[in-house]
C-alpha cells in the first residue's frame, strides 16, 4: 500500500459487499452481529491463504502433520484445558444506557486484573451515552459458546463450539504421534472453525464470533522451547511478509504476564497495524506442558513421551503458532488497496500477490458478439485448468479491466477481432496497465512467467 492512501475500514467494507468478497450473514434479515458470509471472490481469497499457510506450516515441514478434528468435542476437553472456568473476559455494564461493554477495551488497559480495571474506569465516560460514573464493578463472563446434545436440554447435555482449534490437537497428540512414528520434536496444524461470544463483534471481520483459525502445536522438551519460539516466531513474521504485509504495518508486542492467556508461559503477538491502530494478528505462545499434563490428569492417561535416545520420559511442551484467517484477509486487503488516478478518474486496485489473488486471470472478448465470444471461451477452457480465471463478457472493456483491478486480478487476457486473424491475444498487466500481444500457443508459458514476476 502507497503511504499516500489512507484506507479505511468503510472503504474495505463497501469494496468487500461491492465486489463479493465479504457479506453480512443474514443480510436480508438485517443482520447477525459477529457473523460474515464470504462471497465468491472472499472464498477464493480465503482458499488461498489456507493454501499459503498449509504450505508453510505441513507440505515443506518434515516433521509437521495436519488433523482435521470435529468442532464439538467432550466436554471435560474445555474443563481440562481451563476454558471453562478460565476462557473469560472482564465485562461492564453502563447503568445510564445499558449497554454492556468489554472492561478492558474501555479501560484502555491490556489485563484481565479487575482491580486495575475497576480503578482506571472510575475517570472513563461510556462509549456510547457519554455519561461518566455510571459503570457496574467489572466482572468476568465465559466467551464459549454452548449447545445440548440429545433431547434433554440440562446440565448433563451441555456441549461447547470449540473456542480454538488447538484443544483437540492435545487430546490427540499421541494418536497422531503413534500413527506417524513422529519423535520428539513434531508438530500438529490444523485449519478450522472456532466459535466466541465476544460481547462486542466489531471492526468488521476483525472481531467476529464464528471465526476460522491455522493453529500449529509443536510438541517438544522443554530445553528446546525458548530456542522454538523464537524460531516460529520469526517463521511467522517472514510468511506473512511473502504473503504481502508491508513491514512497516508489522510488529511484535510481548504480553505482559496478567494479560497472557491461562494456558501460556510466554506469548507475544504479531500486531497488524488496520485502520484502527496496531492490533494482534497472530499468537505465538509458549503453552509449557500445561495442556498434556491438564488432559492426562483429566482423562486417566499416559501422555508423556519415552525417548530412546536419553532412556528418558518425559512431559512434552508445546509451542503454539495461531492466526484467525478472516483477520489475515483483513490485513492483505488493507495492505493491497491503493486507488490512483488514471486519466481524471480514480482506479481502485487492489495489489495482491498473485498467490493471494482471487482470481489470477480474467479472460475477455473484446465485444459479445458471438464471432467473438465463443474463440475466447475456447482460450478461456484452456487457461483454467492451469491457473483459476474468470470468463467476462458483460459491459465495455474499460468497465472490466477496472472490476478486475478492484478484485485483484493480475492479468486480464483480451480476445479481440484482429485475433481471429493473426492467432494472438492482448495480456494487460494491472499494476503498470501495459499491454502486449502474445500468441495464444505461448499463452500459458508466458502468463505463467509473468505472474512469477510481480
Ligand atoms: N489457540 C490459541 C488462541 O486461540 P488467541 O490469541 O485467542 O489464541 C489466536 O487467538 C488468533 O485467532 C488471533 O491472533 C486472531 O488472529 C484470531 N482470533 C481470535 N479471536 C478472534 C475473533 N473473535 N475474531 C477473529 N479472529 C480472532
Amino acid at each position: 500500500m502507497p503511504e499516500s492512501t489512507q484506507v479505511t475500514m468503510e472503504t474495505l467494507v463497501s469494496l468487500s459487499k461491492r465486489r463479493g468478497f465479504v457479506f453480512q450473514a443474514s443480510e436480508i434479515y438485517g443482520g447477525i452481529a459477529g457473523f460474515w458470509d464470504y462471497g465468491p471472490y472472499g472464498v477464493e481469497l480465503v482458499r488461498n491463504i489456507k493454501d499459503t499457510w498449509w504450505r508453510a506450516y505441513v507440505d515443506s515441514q518434515i516433521n509437521i502433520v495436519g488433523v482435521d478434528t470435529a468442532i464439538i468435542q467432550h466436554p471435560m476437553l474445555w474443563k481440562a484445558s481451563g476454558h471453562v472456568d478460565t476462557f473469560v473476559d472482564p465485562m461492564i455494564d453502563c447503568k445510564n444506557c445499558k449497554h454492556r461493554f468489554r472492561a478492558d477495551h474501555v479501560a484502555d488497559l491490556d489485563t484481565s486484573d479487575l482491580d486495575k480495571l475497576n480503578e482506571a474506569l472510575k475517570d472513563k465516560a461510556c462509549p456510547n451515552c457519554g455519561k461518566k460514573h455510571t459503570f457496574t464493578e467489572a466482572k468476568v463472563f465465559n466467551l464459549m459458546l454452548k449447545t445440548y446434545l440429545g433431547p434433554v436440554q440440562d446440565e448433563a447435555s451441555i456441549a461447547y463450539l470449540r473456542p480454538e482449534t488447538a484443544g483437540s490437537i492435545f487430546t490427540q497428540y499421541e494418536n497422531v504421534r503413534e500413527t506417524t512414528r513422529q519423535k520428539l520434536p513434531f508438530g500438529i496444524a490444523q485449519i478450522g472453525k472456532a466459535f466466541r461470544n465476544e460481547i462486542t463483534p466489531k471492526d468488521f471481520v476483525f472481531r467476529v464470533r464464528e471465526l476460522e483459525q491455522m493453529e500449529m502445536q509443536y510438541f517438544l522438551p522443554e530445553a528446546e522451547a525458548e530456542a522454538a519460539y523464537k524460531r516460529w516466531k520469526e517463521y511467522a513474521y517472514e510468511l506473512l511478509l511473502k504473503m504481502g504485509l508491508p513491514k512497516g504495518n508489522l510488529r511484535f508486542r510481548d504480553h505482559a504476564p496478567d494479560e497472557r492467556a491461562h494456558y501460556a508461559k510466554a506469548a507475544l503477538d504479531i500486531e497488524y497495524k488496520f485502520p484502527m491502530g496496531f492490533k494482534e494478528l497472530h499468537g505465538i505462545h509458549n503453552r509449557s506442558d500445561f495442556d498434556l499434563t491438564q488432559h492426562a490428569k483429566f482423562s486417566g492417561k499416559d501422555l508423556t513421551f519415552f525417548d530412546e535416545a536419553t532412556k528418558t520420559r518425559f512431559m512434552p511442551h508445546v509451542i503454539e503458532s495461531s492466526v484467525g484467517v478472516g483477520r489475515l484477509m483483513l490485513a492483505l486487503m488493507h495492505a493491497a488497496y491503493d486507488e490512483e488516478e488514471v486519466n481524471g478518474e480514480t482506479r481502485v486496485v487492489l495489489r495482491f500477490r498473485p498467490e493471494i489473488a482471487p482470481i489470477k486471470i480474467a479472460v475477455l472478448p473484446l465485444s459479445k458478439k458471438p464471432e467473438l465470444t465463443e474463440p475466447t471461451k475456447a482460450v478461456f477452457a484452456e487457461l483454467a485448468g492451469q491457473f483459476r480465471a474468470e470468463y467476462d463478457e458483460t459491459q465495455s472493456i474499460g468497465k472490466r479491466y477496472r472490476r478486475q483491478d478492484e478484485i485483484g486480478t493480475p492479468l486480464c487476457v483480451t480476445f479481440d477481432f484482429d485475433s481471429l486473424e493473426d492467432k494472438a491475444v492482448t495480456i494487460r498487466h494491472r499494476d503498470t496497465m501495459e499491454q502486449k500481444r502474445v500468441p495464444i500457443a505461448e499463452l500459458n508459458q508466458t502468463i505463467a512467467g509473468m505472474l512469477k514476476e510481480f
